[in-house]
């Protein structure tokens, strides 16, 4: 394979300190598509991710679970797993800090960089919270010199430490970046690191004593080693730096990072610092994206305002979720998350333009071609130049990551071609045998078009365009053929499947009434969690014992003409049928009702209800608010297949 076709892209590793948000999935989502979209173009990718499970918030995290590091490291990486199962990531290798290859490496680079004098002991003073047990940076201390998680105010403290020489290295880092200036994108974020490198840097504490959870110094393990020094080396361990040379001289040269922006100084000065100190190439390009709000606020976990990407993926899908923050906003920008604008993105971009064309032209090529795809002699057309030329501008993009320009080409020859459907009015040929050379060369445009959009869509929405690919009755998968494999014409004589709807429409009105309820549940449930809890007095089992519950069926529901909440309920409890009265009605229409398996209250005293004597009562689970059930839900036995009738202990 040729030398200049190797692609090694990495995403941060993430702190295991709190579950996955919108942050994590988008830096991975754009390295996800970037790598698909080089592997399409014949590039040999590697794409590195995983998780920093060491430091002081980690160690803080879990003497707040009351479980120890290691415990909790092991249980939190694995929701990021599950998130880039959920994502459809492609990642070749997932690193953790706390892997023996990792730890072995970073222990190797310290003692190297000892040995050089690029690592010196000296006294490490700063403010320091002891409460957190934290050393608070200058820069996000609060007022009065406080500390910005807990508002205490913070000391003055001074301990022993080893400090990386950073210094020395300034000057060669200055010059590679005047001579490098697509090393640090945007173009922002290059200026922002000048003008930080310029203004100088000082040595680097790059050890701790106040902490434990850490790589010990190699030879001195009363020092742990600082986090991020710790953590920028797993780009280089995942790499097999020392054990596999062959695999770190064939990838290093080709290294991306790409991170947000609040990190950048740590990937854009300490890690080439660090890496001109071992006489290692630096980063070929390190893109920083921006900071994504919610409805115009900043998220936070105190706001409650932080988007779950688990959550979105329920609820809107993936590709939808996956094609919305890559085209909402420029990568490099701040972007405002709003799912009024996603479910915008849905019916327009995703029903509309692409839905359609992929609609009408399956339908077109069905009834006026039975269903194959027509050939004729000269395919090329304006709708051919523009499919070739989007080609071209999607990769000038793409090498920009620029994934919002990219998506927005691809849209336009979506648009186009619908265009082309209405100028060319296929249904006026279908009804003149002259035409009939006409209306191939139209059908095989049209063809062509979504055969293109659907590569071209691959590496942001890998199922979506398999999904196109099969209504079109392609073989493969999109997200495995090459760009350079494409000539426009080669889709004549292939048979189509039936058409399916790939995005449904969602109703503007309903989702918005949807919403609210949603709303208005989840302030329902705030207030419950603020309200008391009144509990019961203490009862013996013996006591519990006296109430028998069993397993029944509900067989049949009517209303109760005098009674605004109650149902007249028949019950099957397999050995007798019961009349029970159940105050539901305001949660269940009868078909919601009936032929449900419950769980039956049996020995209560009959009593008459608005005429009707229950026998029993029907258990469930409610939120109640203000004395009224606001939400109330049954219970049920998970196995359904239980006998009628069985007790319930
Ligand atoms: N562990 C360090 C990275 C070490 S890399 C050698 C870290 N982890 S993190 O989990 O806190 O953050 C990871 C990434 O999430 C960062 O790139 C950060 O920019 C990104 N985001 C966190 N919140 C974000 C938004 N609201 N919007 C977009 N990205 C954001 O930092």
């Amino acid at each position: 394979m040729n030398n200049d076709k190797i692609f090694y892209i990495t995403t941060p590793i993430y702190y295991v300190n709190d579950i996955p948000h919108i942050g994590h999935a988008y830096t991975t989502i754009a390295c996800d598509t970037i790598s698909r979209y080089k592997r399409m173009k014949g590039y040999d990718v590697h794409f590195l991710t995983g998780t920093d499970e060491h430091g002081q918030k980690i160690q803080t995290a879990a003497e707040a679970k009351g479980q120890t590091p290691q415990q909790l490291v092991d249980e939190i990486h694995l929701n990021f797993k599950r998130l880039w199962e959920v994502l459809n990531i492609s990642n070749d290798d997932f690193i953790r800090t706390t892997e023996p290859r990792h730890i072995k490496i970073v222990q190797a680079i310290f003692k190297k960089l000892i040995e050089q004098g690029d690592i010196y002991k000296g006294t490490y003073s700063g403010y320091y919270c002891v409460p957190c047990e934290n050393y608070v940076p200058e820069s996000s201390m609060g007022e009065n010199k406080t500390c910005p998680d807990c508002g205490r105010p913070l000391t003055i403290m001074e301990e022993e430490s080893y400090f990386f020489r950073a210094s020395k290295y300034v000057p060669d880092l200055i010059k590679f970046y005047e001579e490098h200036v697509k090393a640090v994108m945007p173009k922002i974020r290059y200026n922002e690191i000048m003008s930080f490198l310029k203004s100088g840097v000082k040595d680097q504490s790059v050890s701790r004593t106040t902490l434990k959870w850490g790589i010990p110094v190699p030879g001195d393990e009363k020092h742990v080693i600082y986090v991020w020094f710790d953590a920028l080396i797993n780009y280089m361990s995942a790499m097999g730096y020392i054990d596999d040379p062959e695999k770190f001289s064939r990838y290093w040269p080709h290294v991306r990072h790409m991170v947000g922006k609040d990190i950048i100084r740590f990937h854009c000065v300490t890690w080439p610092l660090m890496l001109i100190a071992l006489g290692i190439n630096l980063p070929v390009e390190i893109i920083a994206h921006g900071w994504w709000t919610r409805e115009g606020d900043k998220m936070s976990k105190s706001k409650g305002n932080v988007v779950d990407p688990f959550e979105m993926v329920k609820e809107y899908g993936l590709d939808p979720f996956r094609y919305f923050l890559l085209r909402e906003v420029p990568f490099g920008n701040d972007g405002d998350f709003s799912e009024l604008a996603l479910v915008g993105r849905i019916n327009s971009d995703l029903a509309n333009d692409l839905g359609n064309l992929l609609n009408r032209t399956l339908q077109m090529i069905k009834s006026y071609r039975e269903g194959v795809v027509p050939s004729c002699v000269n395919p090329q057309s304006e709708l051919s130049e523009l499919a070739l030329k989007t080609l071209e501008n999607v990769d000038n993009a793409m090498n920009n990551y620029s994934f919002d320009e990219a998506l927005k080409l691809i849209w336009e020859l979506i648009g186009r071609a619908n265009k082309f459907i209405d100028e060319t009015t296929p249904w006026k040929l279908a009804k003149d045998e002259a035409q009939n050379e006409r209306l191939d060369f139209v059908l095989l445009n049209l063809y062509e078009a979504l055969r293109l959009s659907a590569l071209l869509i691959a590496p942001t929405m890998p199922d979506t365009a398999k999904r196109i690919w099969q209504q079109l009755g392609l073989e493969g998968e999109p997200v495995k053929m090459l760009y350079e494999d494409f000539s426009w014409g080669q889709g004549a004589g292939k048979t189509i499947n039936k058409a399916e709807v790939l995005f449904p429409r969602i109703d503007i009105n309903e989702w918005k009434k949807s919403r609210e309820e949603k709303k208005k549940l989840e302030e329902v449930k705030e207030e419950v969690k603020e309200e008391k809890i009144e509990h019961e007095a203490e009862i013996s089992i013996d006591d519990f014992k006296t109430v028998e519950m069993r397993v029944a069926k509900i067989i049949n529901v009517e209303e109760i003409p005098r009674s605004k909440k109650l149902y007249k309920l028949e019950v099957d409890l397999g050995y007798e049928k019961r009349t029970v009265c159940s105050g539901i009605k305001a949660f269940f229409t009868p078909e919601e009702l009936n032929g449900r398996t419950v769980v039956l209250v049996t020995n209560l005293k009959p009593v008459k209800l608005c005429g009707v004597e229950s026998n029993g009562m029907i258990l469930a689970a409610s939120v109640k608010h203000d004395g009224v059930s606001e939400k109330l839900t049954l219970l049920e036995p998970a196995d359904k297949d239980i006998p009628l009738g069985s007790r319930v202990s």
